[in-house]
């Protein structure tokens, strides 16, 4: 119910709710029986008269950029243009993965294009064989496990913890197995997934824990960053992250040597292989020249076995330059994002049925996403959305829970295998805009609006409402 305000405030309610019964009656053949269809898309074809998100002008609206850039940036993208030096495969490159290993703690970082190609490598190192189990969160964006779509294994979604949103060490810890080969799981908005349960669980049972940090930039878990906590963490640098490489990036964070000398060759067009002992080459048909290109290890190897063709997932020199000044101003934007959030959290958590996504001490939240949950329910959650949509302020709903998308369902999952991330979902949570590029102005102004329509859905406990929760939990 919450993507109709978002998603189409110019439409009536009556149109809308006529489209939405219109689609559920008629069983909308992407969307769950008995359960009103929540797709744009889908209401959109039904309507014809819905305008999309982006004809509104929010007075707070979700950023169009989850960064700021400015001089500093420009005068990095200056420098390399008049250094005359490659535009890839060069020093900014090197120096930015060694910026970013430093900063998350790991042995190696290695760039590529983009989160989802971090995470379609990080799977295939993983090296599933057919009947391998592995486990993921279904609370994420479709890109941490959509590699998993066509291979042969068996995913077990486990369910999230209503409290982090994060997949549940707790369920983590029954499922696993010898047969798991694989847990994938996500830092959800930026609060650190209870790591040191998960990697114990799987590591006695020889599993790789692949981190998805696509929101995490900027947060820590008792002293260290996501990325070092599990066996591969995979970054975006995605417009809308925290820290951007000029739109688009992504990077691999892992310890093991070998895994650094496979992804190398993958990102530069070199087949990921098994090879044979070097010292049985196959012998050059005629002699070999110094001119002759690519002479020299043509025929130093034979492969036994080929595990995955290479591509060219190279990290351009733009934006590794434009990725060395961003992590230097990581430290700043971080904190912007911090601040936001907790006037978000005071304000909030003056009223009884709102629940904060508030980590406990030792562990800090980088809020790629600002979430709350409207405890009030499902009829509570959509008054509140509606007064803010009206007030001007954005609101968006992360993310839908995974095992009930189509391609998930036509593999056979199925509502009620994560009752956490479906009630979760569909009753209680709510997104807001919180990112650095807000003004004061803009803050106060959603401090302001919430407020009001807090009061007007839910009246407020007290002022101390929050502090009452903290002592009733201590
Ligand atoms: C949780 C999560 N994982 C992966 C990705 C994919 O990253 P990219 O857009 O860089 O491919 C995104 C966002 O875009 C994301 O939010």
């Amino acid at each position: 119910m919450i993507t109709r305000s978002a998603h189409f405030p110019n439409l009536e309610d009556a149109a809308f709710d006529a489209a939405r019964k219109t689609i559920t009656e008629t069983h909308c053949s992407f969307c769950i029986p008995r359960h009103p269809c929540y797709f744009p898309a889908h209401i959109t074809a039904a309507t014809g008269a819905a305008k999309p998100m982006e004809d509104r002008d929010y007075r707070v609206a979700f950023p169009t950029r989850g960064s700021i850039l400015g001089a500093a940036e420009l005068a990095a993208l200056a420098d390399l243009v008049n250094s005359e030096q490659m535009l890839s495969d060069g020093r900014w490159r090197s120096a930015f993965e060694h910026r970013f290993r430093d900063h998350v703690g790991s042995r190696h970082a290695l760039s590529v294009t983009s989160g989802t190609v971090a995470l379609e490598l990080a799977i295939h190192l993983a090296d599933l064989r057919p009947g391998d189990e592995v486990i993921a969160t279904p609370q994420t964006f479709s890109a941490t496990i959509h590699p998993l779509l066509d291979r042969d294994v068996r995913v077990h979604f486990c369910d999230i913890d209503p409290a982090t949103l994060n997949i549940d060490p707790a369920q983590v810890e029954a499922t696993v197995s010898d047969r798991t080969a694989a847990i994938l799981l996500v830092h959800y908005g930026g609060y650190p997934a209870e790591m040191e349960r998960i990697v114990a669980a799987a590591h006695r049972h020889g599993a790789v824990v692949i981190e998805d940090c696509a929101h995490a930039l900027g947060a820590v878990r008792h002293g260290r960053r996501p990325g070092a906590l599990g066996d591969i963490g995979c970054f975006s640098f995605h417009n809308t992250k925290n820290l951007t490489t000029l739109g688009e990036g992504g990077m691999l964070t892992f310890d093991r040597d070998e895994w650094y000398v496979r992804l190398d060759r993958i990102r530069s067009n070199q087949p990921d292989v098994v090879c044979r002992t070097p010292q049985s080459p196959t012998p050059p048909p005629t002699p070999l020249l110094p001119w002759m290109r690519f002479s020299g290890e043509v025929y130093a190897y034979d492969y036994a076995q080929i595990l995955r063709a290479g591509t060219n997932a190279t990290m351009s020199e733009a934006a590794a330059a434009v990725g060395i000044v961003q992590l230097d101003r990581l430290a700043e934007l971080a904190a912007r994002r911090r601040e936001i959030a907790r006037r978000l959290d005071d304000c909030l958590g003056r009223y009884g049925q709102i629940r904060l996504h508030r980590p406990p001490e030792g562990v800090t939240h980088a809020y790629h996403l600002y979430t709350f949950f409207v405890e009030a329910g499902q009829a509570a959650r959509e008054h509140l959305v509606k007064a803010l949509d009206r007030s001007g302020v954005e609101v968006q709903l992360r993310y839908f829970p995974l095992h009930l998308t189509p391609e998930w369902r036509a593999r056979g999952h199925r509502l009620g295998e994560c009752p956490q991330a479906e009630r979760l979902w569909f009753d209680q949570q709510v997104n807001l805009p919180c990112h650095p590029g807000m003004t004061d102005a803009q803050v106060d102004y959603l401090v302001e609006a919430v407020t009001a329509a807090l009061d007007e859905t839910l009246p407020p406990t007290g002022p101390t409402g929050l502090d009452e929760r903290a002592a009733a939990r201590a």
